[in-house]
């Protein structure tokens, strides 16, 4: 009497299971800005549909060609038009999608904005990324403790890039490194040749190498900068695809690993772990695709089983609508000093893969 009765609750634990499960199996919408040749979203877009999938959801992931902004508005109408659970989004644009967000809205589709936040709009539901006005105060605190800024008595040289004028997170980098930076700059303990310091003075448009190369060209051919004629202790660098474009210049301009700059970046691209192990770049954040794709998943649960989502933040990212509830990650600081402790040793990449990149 007793093995059917077991076999009965079974039965009905393993339906409920099921059921627990099958209520939250939905069908997620991802939307990406970048692929080509861009490993930092192709990484992201990689995991999170390996790792939803693996959760028992179905996956529409979309990228907006090469930061195709009205690409990426009409890959999520579609999306929305499809009635997806979630939508889970890294804008081109993080001002312009409002109106294509009320739709979503209208539907009652939650959004998580994804690494971005998303600018004016209440349709945003959560927000999920690293912190990166925390990244920008890293940066701001490493070039401040290795140039010796307390207490220096000479003033040091620094030129300053920033991302693209259309991502919300080029603002959080600049404004996090210029939280420690500025009072040098008012002090005159850090000199500025180009005179350039605003964020829209040093943007660099999509984030991108070529760009970047070409500004540090032209700053150099400016102002003499080389090793024994006009001095340049460092270059403030929001992330790795720029840090590279500025590397390439100062390495033409006859900088080698004994004299060229700081050069501080974001991301831990691969060619900039090859770069960080060289002695070419300063240092760079590691933002671990795994372990956003995690939290990633978390939220999704939630949200399609109903229950509450775990938030880390209430408050600290605001869009023009109003405080935007985060779940915010803390990257791990590499610097050209613990690159093979923090990435090689811990197997996040391989050493001799790096080495053999070109
Ligand atoms: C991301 C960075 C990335 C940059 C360019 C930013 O929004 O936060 O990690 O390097 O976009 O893709």
């Amino acid at each position: 009497m007793v093995k059917p009765l077991k076999i009965l609750l079974l039965s009905a634990l393993a339906l409920g299971a099921w059921a627990t499960i099958s209520a939250r199996a939905a069908v997620v919408g991802i939307s990406l800005p970048n692929d080509l040749k861009d490993y930092r979203w192709l990484q992201d877009g990689r995991i999170l549909k390996e790792d939803l999938e693996a959760a028992g959801h179905e996956v529409l992931l979309e990228y907006a060609g090469q930061n195709n902004e009205q690409l990426q508005l009409k890959q999520i109408a579609s999306l929305i038009e499809r009635e997806v659970a979630v939508l889970l989004i890294a804008p081109v644009n993080c001002d312009s999608m409002g109106e294509t967000l009320e739709q979503a809205k209208l539907k009652g589709i939650p959004i998580i904005a994804y690494d971005r936040l998303i600018n004016g709009t209440d349709a945003i539901s959560y927000y999920l990324s690293f912190d990166n006005q925390r990244i920008g105060v890293m940066q701001g605190h490493y070039l401040e403790r290795q140039l010796g800024l307390e207490g220096a008595i000479e003033p040091r040289h620094l030129e300053i890039f920033s991302g693209d004028g259309n991502d919300s997170n080029a603002k959080y980098l600049y404004d996090g490194a210029m939280s420690v930076l500025a009072p040098y700059l008012k002090s005159g303990m850090l000199k500025v040749s180009s005179g350039e310091t605003s964020l829209r003075q040093t943007a660099i448009k999509d984030w991108q190498l070529e760009v970047a190369n070409t500004r540090m060209t032209t700053l150099i051919a400016k102002h003499g900068y080389s090793s024994h004629r006009s001095r340049l202790d460092a270059v403030l660098s929001p992330n790795d695809s720029i840090a590279q474009g500025v590397i390439k210049a100062l390495l033409a301009a006859g900088y080698n690993q004994r004299n060229i700059p700081l050069v501080t970046g974001l991301d831990c691209l691969p060619k900039s772990v090859k770069l960080l192990s060289e002695g070419l770049q300063a240092m760079s954040a590691f933002k671990d695709s795994k372990v956003m794709a995690k939290e990633a998943v978390k939220m999704v649960n939630a949200i399609t089983s109903g229950q509450e989502v775990d938030i880390n933040d209430l408050d600290s990212y605001h869009n023009g609508a109003g405080p935007i509830p985060a779940v915010l990650l803390t990257p791990l600081m590499v610097t050209r000093d613990n690159v093979a402790h923090t990435l090689f040793d811990k197997g996040y990449f391989n050493e001799q893969d790096i080495k053999n990149l070109p």
